[in-house]
């Protein structure tokens, strides 16, 4: 992995103005976040560089406001859960440049905490214009990274900031990025890589980067039933884009000549209705599923089966559920097999790294979100990681 720079590269930094991009855009309900996992992430960087004596400005989009202040936008909806976490009061700055930050900068004391507003307000953010970066750049000592989640973004507080000032990895992106490098970097083979989720045309990508760097590619979740309708199984009424079965076949074409073994379920969970437990519900071959019969989970046979694969395997790269894991008992599948995945991983045998926003919601589901060897909670740019692009906001700070 190339190299960048870390918190453990900073000199003294007693009184100098931290400009720290993090990923505040939490998901809110009544004027409340619902999950505050990404402020614990930055937790600790902020709480590092207070403790340093730095005044630390936290730099932040929340929303899509596309350019213009929106007044449901603000970051200022966040910043009691932000307070909350860090146990710290922090000051409120309604800009993101100009004489009211230098004013805040001047208020704050060495280890104060300002919160500047949505910096999307600003169409300089998007377009990840130059000047609008040292305008910003100008009110700090140097930047720091902590928001991986939005470095698949080549916006001015994820990418452009870096080429004005001191650029530094905070702990949650240098841990992110020690660990997505022995997922896929430089893992330890056999490779193993999990690909659920509904469809194959949003995974696309990630299926035909996989197949050139691992060594066993499962597959599970609605799309399965397009790969085994490619392979001339009738998956019945399931989830399935038929269009997409030639774009599937030659996935599996691409796999073999690359020495990748597919492995797609060989016996399934159906029913006639989509509901929690419903009557209609069975298990049976994969060529056995009737025209009125849906896949709603992977079968206990291939569960074993691929418990088997990845006990050979020494890490493994997970991403989408098995089956529709939110609807009981179709949660089978994916809690089974993250439950092996985890003991292994505690045995020692595996790494594994797991990532997007499905796929942390089912390990914590099957209670083992935290016996990963790492589980990030970045959506997009975890995929786009897995799609094998260079992430503007990383690629700023190799530079
Ligand atoms: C996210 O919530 O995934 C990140 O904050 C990125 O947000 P965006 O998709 O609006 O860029």
């Amino acid at each position: 992995m190339s190299s960048f720079k870390t918190l453990d590269d900073l000199g003294d930094i007693t009184g100098k103005v931290a400009l720290v991009r993090v990923d505040l855009n939490l998901p809110m309900k009544g004027g409340s976040a619902t999950d505050v996992t990404r402020v614990e992430a930055v937790k600790p960087t902020i709480l590092e560089l207070c403790e340093k004596g730095a005044k630390v400005l936290l730099l932040a989009h929340f929303g899509r406001p596309k350019g213009q202040r929106h007044s449901t936008m603000s970051t200022s909806f966040v910043q009691g859960d932000v307070e909350e976490v860090l146990g710290k009061e922090i000051m409120f700055i309604p800009e993101v440049m100009g004489p009211v930050v230098e004013q805040s900068i001047g208020i704050l004391s060495a280890g104060d905490i300002g919160l500047l507003d949505n910096v999307r307000f600003w169409p300089g953010e998007e377009a990840n214009d130059p000047e609008f970066a040292k305008g910003i750049a100008a009110h700090g000592d140097f930047y720091v990274n902590d928001a991986f989640s939005a470095a698949h973004r080549a916006h001015a507080s994820t990418e452009g900031l870096a080429h004005h000032l001191p650029a530094y990895a905070g702990r949650a992106m240098e841990a992110e990025l020690k660990a997505l490098d022995a997922a896929l970097g430089s893992p330890e083979q056999p490779v193993a890589a999990v690909v659920g989720g509904a469809k194959v045309s949003t995974k696309l990508d990630v299926l035909e980067n996989l197949v050139g760097k691992v060594q066993h590619l499962i597959i599970g979740g609605g799309m399965a039933n397009t790969f085994l309708a490619a392979r001339g199984v009738d998956v019945g009424k399931s989830l399935c884009e038929h269009d997409l079965t030639d774009t599937a076949n030659r996935i599996i074409d691409q796999a073999d000549h690359a020495g990748c073994t597919v492995h797609l379920p060989y016996d399934v969970v159906v029913a006639k209705e989509f509901a929690a437990n419903p009557p209609s519900m069975r298990i049976c071959n994969v060529h056995e599923v009737s025209s009125d019969e849906m896949i709603l989970d992977v079968g206990p046979q291939a569960v074993e089966a691929l418990g088997d694969v990845l006990k050979t395997c020494r890490t493994l790269v997970w991403n989408g559920p098995m089956g529709a894991f939110e609807t009981e008992p179709f949660d089978t599948a994916t809690v089974a097999l993250a439950k092996t995945a985890a003991a292994l991983t505690e045995g020692g045998s595996l790494t594994s790294v797991a990532g997007g926003g499905d796929t942390v919601a089912a390990l914590a589901h099957a209670g083992v979100k935290d016996d990963f060897t790492f589980v990030s909670t970045a959506g997009g740019a975890f995929l786009e990681w897995m799609e094998g692009k260079a992430l503007p906001g990383v690629a700023a700070l190799m530079a």
